[in-house]
């Protein structure tokens, strides 16, 4: 039987898969393996479920050996895997795409609603036990009707998002890699605009692209700078996207108006700054964070797993 390593315990279904086909490990304890501890757990591997917080680097495929012919992340962004040094050694890395689109959506619409609505400053007024009263000037957000939603990334969660927005009667506009399908573009009503120009025009902006080399920082101070005093900006893919010492310096100095976050740039440590504003939604990453989509995640990555241990394509490689 071939081995297989899980870098961290998943859901039964996912396990019960993988055990009728390859001989399992999986470590004992909910937590991120230390680097020695994850090196020594992959020696001798022949395929390896690694959550988002697992690195996937040289060392590592060094650490695993020769055997390795699979690297099944049990996430859809893979900055935590060098996806070029694997298919350097023939190591094939997959992702779950798909089955996360609903639930991280509906979190990022979630953020959209909390941070403009001022939801979560509303809910620590009650637990303080603090004296209000309805008033027609009480505690007032901001609409979304006939606002802008800017997305950056329209792929499939950002598509799904967008989606929301227009059920709340908000108007679409995107920037990204490359330009969405027609269909896409069509339903949505959606324009396609430079990146620079989004930030300008948008009433919320919602990050959906991967991280890569090219989108670190992309939300640094001076895109922050370039974005309405009204606007809010959620972030909802990973949080080196943003720059966080940037952001709090904006919203402490009303550059921007508020902003929703659910990823961080050094998690899972989040910026001092950011726990002492009330303009501030902070979430600790909990897009496919359902019982279901967990499921649905783990269960995708061992059905890659158990493909290439066949000699089959895996349902949902990186491409
Ligand atoms: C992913 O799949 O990349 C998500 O961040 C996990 O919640």
């Amino acid at each position: 039987m071939p081995r297989v390593v899980v870098t961290r315990p998943i859901p039964a279904a996912a396990l019960e898969l993988l055990a009728k086909h390859a001989e399992l490990w999986v470590s004992a304890e909910d937590r991120p393996l230390g680097v020695a501890e994850l090196h020594e757990a992959v020696r001798g591997a022949d395929a390896v479920v690694t959550l988002l917080h697992d690195r996937v680097d040289d060392a590592f495929l060094n650490a695993a050996g020769a055997a390795l012919r699979v690297v099944a992340n049990v996430a859809v962004g893979v900055d935590n895997v060098d996806v070029e040094a694997c298919r350097a050694r023939g190591v094939i890395a997959t992702n779950t795409p798909g089955v996360l689109t609903d639930a991280t959506a509906d979190l990022a619409l979630a953020l959209i609603l909390m941070v403009t609505r001022r939801l979560g400053e509303g809910e620590r007024l009650l637990r303080r036990g603090e004296r209000w009263s309805w008033s027609m000037t009480f505690h007032l957000g901001r609409g979304l009707g006939g606002k802008t939603l800017g997305v950056v990334g329209l792929g499939q969660i950002g598509t799904a998002t967008a989606r929301r927005c227009r059920a709340l009667g908000m108007e679409v506009a995107y920037a990204g890699r490359r330009r969405a399908p027609a269909d896409v573009e069509r339903e949505l009503e959606a324009r396609f605009l430079p990146v620079e120009e989004l930030l300008a025009v948008s009433d919320v902006v919602s990050l959906h692209c991967p991280l890569t080399p090219e989108t670190r920082h992309l939300v640094d101070g001076a895109a922050l700078r370039s974005m309405k005093p009204s606007a809010f900006l959620v972030n909802t893919t990973r949080g080196p996207v943003v720059d966080e010492g940037a952001l709090v310096e904006a919203l402490r100095a009303g550059v921007i108006a508020g902003a929703g976050l659910d990823v961080f740039e050094h998690e899972p440590d989040v910026h001092p700054g950011l726990l002492e504003l009330e303009n501030v939604v902070l979430l600790p990453h909990l897009g496919s964070a359902t019982v279901e989509t967990r499921e649905a995640m783990a269960v995708l990555a061992a059905r890659n797993v158990v493909a290439v241990l066949a000699g089959e394509a895996p349902p949902t490689p990186v491409t």
